[in-house]
């Protein structure tokens, strides 16, 4: 323990939507993304000394006191369960980097539910590094913290782009460029009108990245020309944003959603959505994500969001309230 070091932290993480550029991204593109006012929480506390394990208490994932030697998350056994991969090889990642001698016992509970597909995993590594980082009184930067983030996100999933954890950790409205140096961007955009619906169907990402890779070894070339178009959308996106040019991003967004169903993303029931958004007078709607479910996004005019929201209703889906722009990881609470 050094003298700044805490007894228990209390940390928290914004959950993700993906404005513009999904699965272009994955393909050494950019894309962007906005933070969503939904937390996870997780509270961090030091074992006793004789205690070298890592507890983890994270019921909303059915994960109840799981106890495992640290040597064992260290040395990269498989997790007993799946409910704790992210949390055990971000700890792991942070014990190669700084060294970890103490147990450490961890509890998450989220508001909001991980079928949304806000992204809980990104969260979830985002809170265990910056709270190990706040617990041990390690100071990183956000960048560190997305360094390490991402290493422990590949251990897990190789084929994610990490614009969720980048969100996670920045906060608010980012530009990620998933090419050398891969940049992160993020843009003062308050007052973005979103309005978030779910489909009601869980879409699995990794399955859809899967699919849009088959179609990518059938199709190079236009599929690859179909990621450069989406790559001119989020640079067109990105100055939209900055110059609040909501109709102008609708149109980009309407755009990206025509491309998405050119990947084969789209479903009937996602499409269904957005075409009632726009009927309804959104300025733009589209899937958000990988596709095949989860949710749409649309943004509306102030005048029109009741009827966007009603539509969207009407046709299947959820309306989920919760704010774009959200603040990225930080500390709720520390105990010294
Ligand atoms: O389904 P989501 O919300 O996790 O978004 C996936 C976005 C992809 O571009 C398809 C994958 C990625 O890691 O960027």
């Amino acid at each position: 323990m050094n003298k700044f070091s805490a007894r228990v932290v209390r940390v928290s993480a914004p959950g993700k939507l993906m404005l513009l550029g999904e699965h272009a991204v994955v393909h050494q593109r950019s894309c962007l993304v906005t933070a969503m006012d939904t937390r996870l929480f997780m509270t961090l506390a030091l074992a006793p000394p004789h205690d070298k394990t890592l507890t983890i208490h994270a019921p909303d994932v059915k994960v109840q006191w799981v106890q495992r030697p640290l040597t064992e998350v260290f040395e990269g056994h498989e997790p007993l369960i799946r409910g704790t991969r992210f949390i055990e090889r971000a700890v792991a990642v942070f014990g190669a980097q700084f060294g970890l001698t103490q147990g450490v016992r961890i509890i998450t509970s989220s508001d909001f539910d991980s079928t949304l597909g806000l992204g809980s995993s990104s969260a979830t590594v985002a809170c265990t590094l910056y709270g190990l980082s706040q617990l041990l009184g390690i100071p990183l930067s956000p960048r560190e913290l997305f360094d390490l983030g991402l290493q422990a996100v590949l251990q897990v999933q190789q084929k994610g782009s990490g614009f969720d954890l980048a969100a996670a950790i920045y906060g608010g409205t980012v530009y990620y460029a998933n090419f050398p140096p891969r940049e992160i961007m993020p843009l003062d955009v308050p007052g973005l009108p979103l309005v978030v619906a779910y489909s009601g169907i869980k879409a699995d990402t990794d399955t859809y990245v899967g699919y849009v890779n088959q179609r990518l070894e059938h199709w190079p070339d236009p599929m690859m020309s179909i990621f450069d178009a989406m790559q001119h959308l989020v640079f067109a996106g990105r100055d939209a944003l900055t110059a609040r040019n909501w109709a102008y991003l609708g149109e980009l967004m309407n755009i990206q959603h025509g491309l998405a169903h050119a990947i084969g993303v789209d479903t009937p029931e996602l499409a269904n959505l957005i075409f009632a958004a726009r009927e309804a007078g959104a300025y733009g709607a589209k899937l958000s994500g990988a596709g095949g479910g989860d949710c749409v996004i649309a943004l509306a005019p102030p005048e029109k969001r009741e009827a966007v929201e009603q539509a969207l209703a009407k046709a299947g889906g959820e309306i989920v309230k919760i704010a774009p722009h959200a603040a990225g990881v930080r500390l709720e609470l520390m105990v010294r």
